[in-house]
């Protein structure tokens, strides 16, 4: 046992339960090793990719499950598969390439060839050469070899693995609350896909994972948001979790008698400048989309954001790296029957999230000046009592940390802190 799965045997929760956060747990190896173990290799659905990323039969991409490489691929026949991308011989990547059109695989080390199921085709030197070399045994079966597939899911145009037998079937593991919105989002109309950012977080995976469910921050940190009115305190906001807590769906939407309120409110809003105007309103303009005119995001436990902030649909494929780093990939998506002026829309708004995005810059930047002050002080803790030390149900206002309560019920629960 290393030095650091010593310390964090020996580490405990704050007596105060979730009202608490210890700040150790953003920075511990022993700790990020079970977490990689008990959630992303674990009894979780994880989203890999969207099918409009792979569109034709031959289609392939490379993607992660925590920190394991996997392959999402479309065979001959249409059918998807996730694979381990591992050769079944030595074990060295299958695929090198980020996405791209093949038909077949073939692992450079020892040029084994697979078909886009992950079914071993073919053996360099199966016979032997030469002679006397024998070759491989000759009740060396090639169906016994092939790369390991996993439990795929397929719903509304997002593909979801597991590494687990176990884990439950998709719709429950979402469960009513959280599915109703994917379902929204995902809802059957053939995806398009707009376009990608990516970046590295320098910091704890699950700093990211609080951060999309913290509604407290969004009207203060996110400044652009209050100044240009896309987002303010007085919103009808509702959050809610799953059942069990894993994950949430946050989101609101306004009437026209709020706005007078926002006056008294904006009091408490320091920064705010409202004489700041935008040449191109239109980047901040949404066109009114689903029939209950919501917004917001949500969170699937323990890989995927979905968000619909405006008119722009994206969703944050959340990929740590190691205790401190974490790799955030954003996909851009509308619908394949979306006019031209929606699609550009599309486009123009997602200029307001992203690694530059006007709304998301701040919050990277703020995680990332909070990874060395949690790390360098691990045995400090934080107060999360916005809302009421306990309550982690469904929250009605924006000005809440309930949901961040509500996943350190779950998590605590899993991990035995
Ligand atoms: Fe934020």
């Amino acid at each position: 046992m290393t030095a650091e799965a010593m310390k964090s045997q020996d580490r405990k929760w704050p007596e105060e339960g979730v009202s608490r956060v210890p700040a150790w747990i953003y920075s511990d190896e022993g700790l990020f090793e079970r977490e990689m173990e008990k959630f992303y290799a674990g009894n979780t659905w994880n989203f890999v990719g969207l099918e409009a990323e792979i569109p034709e039969p031959g289609s392939f991409q490379r993607t992660f499950i925590g920190m394991k490489p996997v392959l999402v691929t479309r065979d001959a026949q249409g059918e998807i598969h996730v694979l381990e991308n591992r050769c079944a011989h030595r074990g060295a990547p299958v695929c090198w390439k980020q996405r791209g059109q093949a038909k077949e695989l073939t692992c450079p080390y020892h040029q084994w060839t697979y078909d886009l199921g992950g079914n071993l085709q073919s053996v360099a030197f199966m016979r032997g050469s030469p002679k006397p070399n024998p070759g491989m045994p000759k009740d060396f079966d090639k169906k016994n070899h092939g790369m390991r597939k996993l439990r795929t899911v397929v719903r509304g145009g997002a593909i979801w693995a597991t590494f687990s037998d176990e884990t439950q079937a998709f719709e429950e593991y979402v469960g009513p609350q959280v599915l109703e919105f994917v379902d929204r989002a995902f809802n059957g109309r053939p995806l398009r896909l707009l376009g990608y950012s990516r970046q590295i977080m320098p910091c704890n995976w699950k700093l990211y994972f609080e951060n999309a469910r913290d509604p407290y921050h969004a009207t203060l940190l996110h400044t652009f948001f209050t100044t240009f009115g896309l987002f303010r305190a007085d919103a009808h906001t509702r959050a809610l979790p799953s059942d069990d807590l894993r994950h949430e769906v946050t989101f609101s939407w306004f009437d026209g008698k709020a706005a007078e309120k926002n006056v008294a409110m904006s009091d408490d809003i320091k920064n705010i400048q409202t004489d700041l105007k935008l040449h191109d309103m239109e980047i901040v303009t949404p066109r009114q989309e689903f029939a209950d005119g919501r917004i917001g995001t949500l969170e699937v436990f323990p890989s995927m954001v979905l968000q619909q902030h405006v008119n722009t649909l994206a969703v944050r494929h959340i990929i740590p790296k190691s205790p401190t780093s974490t790799e955030l990939s954003w996909i851009y998506f509308g619908y394949q029957d979306d006019d031209e002026t929606l699609r550009r829309l599309r486009l123009k708004q997602g200029n307001l999230t992203g690694p530059a995005g006007y709304v998301s810059l701040d919050d990277s930047e703020v995680l990332k000046q909070m990874q060395p002050v949690v790390q360098n002080y691990p045995d400090s803790v934080q107060v999360v009592e916005m809302h009421g030390r306990d309550h982690i149900g469904i929250s009605e206002t924006s000005v809440s940390e309930s949901m961040i309560r509500a996943f350190y019920t779950f998590y605590r629960r899993e991990m035995g802190l």
